[in-house]
């Protein structure tokens, strides 16, 4: 697509920011809607991280996504937040509105729910139990997003107990703690089982957890797409458990800023998932 002097802008805001597929992603879309506009790669550090943002929306700039590490930085640049940013105290997509108003949202539960209505569609959330692992900077939204979805009860389980046990408090959301070394201890009658930590993810260990006690008819959702066949899908497969993994998280989560920059509701086809693991399958060697 040739860019006029009209062209919309946006980008993502990281730091480092070269692993992002965001402008992959954002660029299928404009491509494929015939949309005047771009979206680029923004590497900004952590200290000039403001006076980016102000740089943008002054330059013109319609709004930006915005990954690790900023996303606190985001929420309290912010002048306006959505809801679900409020309760989560993280901002992933800013639009720059008149008047210098940078209008914070956070859609990463959006993209966690959409990626599980539309990879496992007979899933309900009110069903039964979920159990939830991790309690970084991913479980957040995650946790606010299943209370949200009606789930009857939150099981978590993170290494480091505390985290869990601090992360329920902040977020004001209830749920069952366990301790990470007893945490099968949480899967039967479980309806879903969500992996949040960086475990499986290439270069790092895989997840060791016996699935044993799992109902087959659990859905298990994996958060990391690289590679997009996690050990604990492979696994879960094996035993014939719905899976659904990491990559329609980043594709929905993305939706609502490109509606917002752009004016168009994108969808994820299989095209653009095919799209996007094709530059993960290369970068996985
Ligand atoms: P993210 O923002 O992607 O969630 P993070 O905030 O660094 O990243 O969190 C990583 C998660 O993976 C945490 O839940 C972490 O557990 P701790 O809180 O105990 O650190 C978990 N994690 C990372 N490496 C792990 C390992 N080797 N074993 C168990 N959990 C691990």
């Amino acid at each position: 697509m040739t860019l006029s002097g009209t062209s919309k802008l946006a980008g993502v805001l990281g730091w480092p920011v070269s692993h992002s597929r965001s402008p992959r992603l954002h660029g299928h879309w404009l491509q494929h809607h015939g949309i005047d506009g771009a979206y680029v790669p923004l590497p900004v550090e952590p200290l000039n991280f403001a006076a980016a943002v102000r740089g943008l929306a002054q330059a013109g700039f319609q709004g930006a996504n915005v990954t690790v590490p900023h996303k606190e930085r985001a929420f309290a640049l912010a002048t306006s937040k959505d809801d679900f940013a409020a309760r989560t105290g993280a901002v992933n997509t800013l639009v720059f509105g008149a008047d210098g108003d940078i209008q914070g949202s956070n859609t990463d539960g959006f993209g966690f729910i959409e990626n599980l209505r539309q990879g496992a569609p007979d899933l309900e959330f009110t069903r039964g139990p979920a159990v939830v692992l991790g309690a970084g900077g991913a479980a957040r939204a995650i946790l606010v997003a299943l209370a949200d979805a009606g789930v009857p009860e939150i099981r978590l389980t993170n290494r480091t107990r505390a985290k869990a046990d601090q992360l329920v408090d902040d977020l004001g959301v209830t749920a069952r703690v366990y301790d990470w070394h007893t945490c099968e201890a949480a899967l039967p009658d479980a309806a879903l089982l969500v992996n949040t930590t960086s475990l499986g993810m290439t270069g790092q260990p895989p997840l060791d957890l016996t699935l044993d006690r799992l109902p087959t008819g659990a859905v298990v959702n994996d958060i990391v797409y690289s590679p997009l066949t996690t050990p604990l899908l492979a696994g879960a497969v094996a035993r014939g458990n719905p899976v659904v993994d990491g990559l329609g998280m980043l594709l929905h989560q993305a939706r609502p800023g490109f509606n917002a920059w752009f004016g168009v509701d994108p969808q994820v086809t299989d095209e653009l998932r095919a799209f996007v693991a094709a530059d993960l399958m290369e970068a996985d060697g």
